[in-house]
């Protein structure tokens, strides 16, 4: 039978289940990569679950999120990260190494294997040809013990890609372009695959940007076959041995087809507050910009960095506009730092900032009051920037220097500028800090790294109090603000005390009065809840303060993950009215919970307004046995090895 990518590497890697439509299949990992956000804590539920050892081919921790040390935390993740790497067999790359995704993509990716990467846009690696997945810690911590992971049988859509990039228009106006056609919401539970014709003329790295933004449609992953482009990248990685071919059969089946003619791709931008939305770069153009920011996992490759550098030659950027570049990569900084291209940076006035994500996730960088920012990430979501009120815009790097230079949004078609050809030599290879496993040492703990949180097994009858209702769109940043506020991720208890901090401040307050009551407490949404990042604290630190429950009428497939992971009800409204009528404060009984959880639908009494309504569960039986266990720590513990939790 003819077989698409993502078939063949999940028939190669099938662990248990069936693939059929809609069904969940357990699939084998080669790889895990565990960054330094969410690494403390799958170490730490790796030790709770009694683990001792790394059983993938290969595990790399990477320091890349967590680099502004304002305080000894950090400090102290890096430390106890780098002693549970070194004692448990796990390769750690050392703070100033590089972003996770650039760097497994240059050193570690391999054509037709699995990663599953403690981050949401683990995805990048299927620009090699990998199956890439962005899970939670605790999903992160089984695989690297050796247990499956698990995900609903995918549908695969093809987006074939024809006709070539014009210049100025670049793989960032692809991904918007893709993000136009299919939207931020309503695409869970699908696999985008690409192929076609203009594949001959994309580079891996531009592949990168294009499988790195797929995490905001909220597919699954991305990913392209491995051909003649990705054995050149692999060669000049020096990792030849390491490539093989993987392409899809050649009456492979899709269940749905795209076609995008790359050379009707403009330069686009997506406006705030969401990378959905998406409009042509001239529609905008003229709007006054006060901070330019190039890096992220997005785009900061060689080719993106020397294309800036190439722009920048001999020109000034605009004395208005704050400007930074932070490198995805040691390599890729070793590489303009050797040929000179760094120095163009520098004279045209830039910032140069760490190798690290930094400024993506409002780690440092936030710009001034109600600024206009205009950066190179995959995300801007309101308030991602450290600054409330910003209006952040996300666009490529040649539309970045664009605006840099003018200090207006701009076209880069209309700088009149010739376009620069960059041409990508062998890379420069320096491993040395990534630092090899030297088996057992001790672990070190600073005082603020706590242990993993653990839930109670669900009672026979849930009775809550609806502690908030949200609206659309609630991300993960909205549930959890991360930031500088991220240094406290191994200390549970303390983070906790920001959860909803600028949706509903007092909601920890409010969570405690529950508890006092002995009442759980619900959270009720709107439509995809829990989008953007994998952050796993969004859901074990609502579950620390008592959340049992959330109801919404679609939860982000990540977060939902994260949701029964940690053994909260995760159910959907069957009717918009029933949203509509519900208000905080009302008291809910779901009576006979853990039965309740084996059928499709789950009715709810509220008591405070004296009616009834429905929702829908849709659990597997694995997901029930988890959520009724009080989630996958508690489950796993109770079998021998992560791979029997089946
Ligand atoms: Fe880091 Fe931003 Fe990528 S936080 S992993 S650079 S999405």
């Amino acid at each position: 039978m003819a077989r698409n990518l993502v078939e063949k590497i999940i028939a190669q890697h099938l662990a248990a289940g069936e693939m059929l439509a809609g069904r969940e299949v357990g699939i084998n990992i080669d790889q895990t990569l565990l960054n330094d956000t969410q690494g403390t804590m799958a170490f730490l539920q790796f030790e709770a679950i009694g683990m001792s050892a790394v059983q993938t081919k290969l595990t790399v921790v990477y320091i890349d999120h967590q680099t502004l040390q304002d305080g000894f935390e950090n400090a102290d993740d890096h430390c106890y990260l780098q002693t549970a790497a070194s004692k448990f067999g796990a390769k750690y790359s050392k703070a100033g190494n590089g972003i996770c995704h650039q760097v497994h993509l240059e050193r570690f990716s391999r054509p037709g294997w699995t990663l599953l990467g403690t981050d949401s846009h683990t995805p990048t690696c299927g620009a090699a040809g990998m199956l890439a997945i962005g899970a939670g810690a605790l999903d992160g911590a089984v695989a690297t013990g050796g247990g499956p992971f698990y995900l609903t049988s995918p549908k695969v859509i093809r987006i074939n890609l024809t006709g070539r990039l014009q210049p100025w228009c670049t793989a960032k106006d692809i991904s918007l372009e893709v993000l136009k056609l299919l939207g931020t919401t309503g695409n869970a539970g699908t696999i985008i695959e690409y192929g076609g014709p203009a594949l001959a003329a994309l580079t891996v790295p531009e592949r990168a940007t294009v499988t790195n933004m797929g995490a905001e449609l909220g597919v699954t992953t991305s990913l392209f076959p491995s051909d003649e482009m990705t054995r050149r990248f692999f060669v000049a990685q020096q990792r030849e041995a390491q490539w093989a071919e993987f392409l899809p059969d050649e009456n492979a089946a899709y269940d749905r087809v795209i076609e995008i003619d790359l050379g009707h791709i403009e330069p686009n931008v997506a406006a705030p507050h969401s990378p959905g939305n998406v409009h042509k770069l001239r529609e905008l153009a003229g709007m006054k910009v006060d901070q330019v920011l190039i890096g992220s996992c997005t785009n900061s490759s060689y080719r993106d960095l020397m294309m800036v550098a190439a722009m920048l030659q001999g020109r000034r950027v605009n004395q208005e506009v704050s400007f930074g570049v932070a490198p995805g990569s040691r390599q890729v900084l070793q590489m303009i730092a050797r040929n000179g291209a760094l120095n163009n940076l520098i004279d045209a006035g830039a910032r140069i900032l760490e190798t690290t994500c930094g400024f993506c996730f409002g780690s440092g960088q936030a710009p001034k009051s109600g600024a206009v920012s205009v950066r190179t990430n995959n995300r801007n979501f309101e308030g991602r920037s450290g600054t409330k009120d910003a209006q952040i815009y996300l666009v490529s790097p040649e539309a970045a220097v664009a605006a840099a230079l003018t200090g207006k949004l701009t076209d880069p078609r209309d700088l009149g500028m010739a376009y620069p050809e960059i041409q990508t030599p062998a890379f420069h290879i320096d491993d040395s800090m990534i630092v090899e496993p030297v088996g057992a040492r001790q672990i070190v703990r600073g005082p603020n790294i706590g242990p993993p949180p653990f839930n109670d097994p669900l009672p026979p009858t849930l009775t809550g109090c609806v502690v908030l209702k949200a609206g659309d769109a609630i991300t993960t940043d909205h549930i959890l603000p991360g930031g500088s506020l991220m240094k406290y991720r191994s200390n549970i208890a303390k983070y906790s005390e920001f959860v909803f901090r600028d949706v509903d401040p007092d909601f920890p307050r409010n969570c405690q009065a529950n508890r006092e009551r002995r009442l759980a407490s619900i959270i009720v949404a709107g439509r995809s809840y829990g989008q953007g990042s994998s952050r796993e604290h969004a859901a074990s630190c609502p579950m620390f303060l008592g959340v049992r429950a959330v109801i919404a009428k679609n939860i982000e497939r990540i977060h939902l993950a994260n949701l029964i992971n940690f053994g909260i009800v995760p159910l959907m409204f069957t009717a918009d009215l029933d949203y509509d009528r519900i208000n905080s404060d009302d008291e809910l009984v779901i009576e006979d919970v853990r039965q309740a959880l084996s059928g499709n639908l789950v009715a709810i009494r509220n008591i405070t307004q004296r009616y009834d309504f429905t929702t829908k569960c849709g659990l597997t039986s694995r997901q029930q046995a988890i959520v009724l266990s009080g989630g996958l720590l508690n489950h796993t513990k109770s079998a021998q090895q992560p791979g029997e939790c089946r």
